[in-house]
């Protein structure tokens, strides 16, 4: 059976970052003893029907988690160890913005169990922060990122580049900034218009310009490029590791492995079951006070759609994906669920290559990746 892993969802930030469209809201005072009994109620729910499965990874998604109480991420984290078959070297990674009363909580979430910390610090440059409408300043983000280093065996952090009128110097300038901050691990994030954000009105109204598809292309080179130069490779579209500290929670997601969400909007993908929770935090508690989970729809997976979903997630890796597995996890041939006459171009045009039994898309192929898809996929 494959190992599990588990995504907890706190739903709750201090402010609404303008380009952001996660599940996040912001509350006057953030009812904690509430959230914390229904996230513990709903895992309970999900562990009973799972079983004792092999637990690899447990992470802490937002929102906010870094505002948790760390006694609720510490009860969550012995709840699930309890509940499930907990690997020895399990991965417990929380998500951390950098403000200063943040910062001064993460030896709490250590000692919780937490053991890998993903920080949204977003940019170095404190007009970039404004623009982004993040609730800290640089030299915050940086004393928190120092604590980090300090605090867990592993830490990461987030960047937002190909930002409005940035250059290409000026990316590289503050990404070696930010590489001599790195420990194992970075995920550099073009800033995407998501639709519904305030970003998107602005962009809508011409206010907001991103770099054109070609200086996007070239900020991603060179990404690559200075990430590499530190020893950081990247693994998948966005994220850079050094060997071996690649996180194990999200390649469960890439390599389509099984996954439990729970709290407000969170999905998983168990047995070949698409399932959703409420998004709406308050209805979500309700539901699960009442009947132990929020669920609001489970759909069976067609063979025809997990061969579609692995497919997207699988050739964002740099590893691409292994025949044999996509098979087993699909029930369909990998080359069958290509359009074979896209397939044979991209290989020849050197979109995609074989590589033992693996299909993968080249540096070239993944700068072009939505557009490969879009084609390759039947
Ligand atoms: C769940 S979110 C945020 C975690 C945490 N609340 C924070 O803001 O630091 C994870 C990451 O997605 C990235 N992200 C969110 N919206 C984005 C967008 N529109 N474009 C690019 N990256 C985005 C940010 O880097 C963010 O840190
Ligand atoms: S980016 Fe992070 S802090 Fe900002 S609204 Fe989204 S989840 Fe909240």
């Amino acid at each position: 059976m494959e190992p599990l892993a588990l995504y907890i969802h706190w739903p709750f930030c201090l402010a609404k970052c303008p380009y952001c469209d996660f599940n996040s809201h912001v509350r006057d005072r953030i009812p904690q003893t509430r959230f914390r009994d229904a996230l513990r109620h709903e895992l309970a729910w999900e562990a009973e029907r799972l079983g004792r499965r092999r637990l690899t990874s447990i992470f802490f998604g937002g929102g906010t988690p870094s505002l948790m109480e760390p006694d609720t991420v510490a009860a969550l984290i012995s709840d699930a160890v309890r509940l499930f078959n907990a690997a020895e070297d399990l991965e417990i990674t929380l998500e951390a913005n950098p403000t200063s009363v943040e910062a001064e909580r993460f030896a709490a979430f250590r000692a919780a169990g937490v053991n890998r910390a993903s920080i949204g610090v977003q940019s170095l440059h404190p007009e970039a922060l404004r623009m982004l409408g993040r609730q800290h300043s640089a030299s915050q983000a940086i004393a928190a990122l120092e604590i980090a280093r300090a605090t867990f065996p592993r830490m990461s952090f987030d960047l937002i580049y190909a930002r409005p009128g940035q250059t290409l110097p000026a990316w590289r300038d503050e990404l070696r900034q930010a590489l001599a901050l790195a420990a194992d691990h970075l995920s550099l994030y073009q800033l995407t218009i998501e639709p519904g954000t305030q970003f998107a009105t602005l962009h809508q109204r011409g206010d907001i310009v991103l770099p054109a598809a070609d200086e996007a292309a070239a900020l991603y080179v060179a990404t690559a490029e200075e990430a590499a130069r530190y020893g950081l490779q990247a693994y998948e579209v966005s994220n850079y590791a050094r060997p071996g500290s690649e996180s194990r929670h999200n390649l469960t997601y890439w390599r389509y492995g099984d996954y439990a969400g729970i709290g407000p909007g969170a999905h998983g993908r168990l047995d070949a079951v698409a399932t959703r929770r409420h998004r709406a935090p308050e209805v979500w508690a309700e539901r699960v006070e009442r009947d132990g989970h929020a669920i609001v729809e489970q759909t069976p997976l067609e063979s025809t759609d997990r061969a579609r979903e692995m497919l997207l997630m699988g050739l964002r890796l740099t590893e691409g994906i292994d025949a044999t597995r996509f098979a087993a996890r699909t029930g369909v041939a990998l080359t069958d669920a290509l359009d074979a006459s896209v397939l044979e171009r991209a290989i020849a045009e050197d979109y995609l290559v074989w590589r033992d039994n693996r299909l993968v898309a080249t540096a070239e192929g993944r700068l072009r990746l939505d557009a490969l898809l879009g084609a390759l996929v039947c």
